[in-house]
């Protein structure tokens, strides 16, 4: 992953900037993406759970768990004979998640907070970018899935193409921002609007993402993007 020097000057600056800025903003994160996320909605997420492997009766940890969004979905696939754990930095994210039946816990990808092979699936939904040390994170998936376990992460890539790249960022530097002011109670939002194409451009690439998954002991690690922004990496625990 790039630094972003405009926001953190390293990996722990970095940690401190994400938890502040989602703390801060947490109470307007799903209105925003309800009525501006174009796509990577409920029905969305379901289906890229679906399409990772997810089934009833699965174990699963949602890392990044946030107000829960992707958790939501996970418990509606594995019903009552599952359980959905999720886990994040963001102490006020967590708070505006109010959903029956998941447990959620305070921790950081790159120490998860729960035993070797504790869980059957693991899912990361879009925050990928914030985490400073790939290679440290899947060893840590990895260390908490049992063999066989599913890996599922969402991510919004850059475009390939040079005007679908520079129409993206105009939507997501500079219009969702400025709409996310409209309807934001805190002030910091905008701002992590703004944060999230700079994230975006410095990203790890998808073939360097899926080296590293596969470094740290998976396998069949596969890479498929939906529209040409909508990355899904599926792999699973050797
Ligand atoms: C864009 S939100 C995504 C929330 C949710 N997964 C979703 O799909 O809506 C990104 C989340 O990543 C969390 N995050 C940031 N750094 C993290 C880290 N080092 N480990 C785990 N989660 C982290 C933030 O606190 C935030 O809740």
């Amino acid at each position: 992953m790039r630094t972003l020097p405009q926001y953190y000057a390293d990996a722990e600056g970095k940690r401190r900037f994400t938890r502040r800025v989602f703390d801060s903003s947490a109470s307007d994160y799903d209105r925003v993406d309800r009525l501006f996320a174009f796509g990577t909605g409920s029905r969305y997420r379901r289906q890229a759970l679906l399409r990772g492997g997810l089934a009833p009766g699965l174990r699963v940890l949602d890392v990044a768990v946030g107000t829960g969004l992707v958790a939501r979905e996970a418990l509606r696939v594995v019903g009552e004979s599952g359980s959905v754990v999720g886990v994040d930095p963001s102490a006020g994210m967590m708070a505006q998640s109010s959903l029956r039946g998941l447990a959620l816990a305070r921790g950081c990808a790159e120490a998860l907070p729960f035993a070797d092979q504790s869980f059957d699936f693991l899912s990361l939904g879009y925050a990928l970018r914030h985490l400073a040390d790939l290679e440290i994170v899947f060893r840590e998936f990895r260390r908490v899935l049992k063999p066989g376990g599913r890996l599922l992460l969402l991510e919004i890539t850059r475009p390939e193409g040079r005007v679908a790249a520079a129409v993206l960022k105009t939507y997501l530097r500079g219009v969702l921002p400025a709409l996310a002011r409209l309807v934001a109670r805190s002030k910091d939002t905008p701002g992590l609007y703004r944060y999230y194409w700079d994230s975006i451009e410095a990203c790890a690439p998808p073939g360097r993402i899926m080296a590293s998954i596969a470094a740290a002991g998976f396998t069949g690690v596969a890479h498929h993007v939906g529209l040409g922004i909508f990355s899904e990496y599926r792999a699973s625990a050797a």
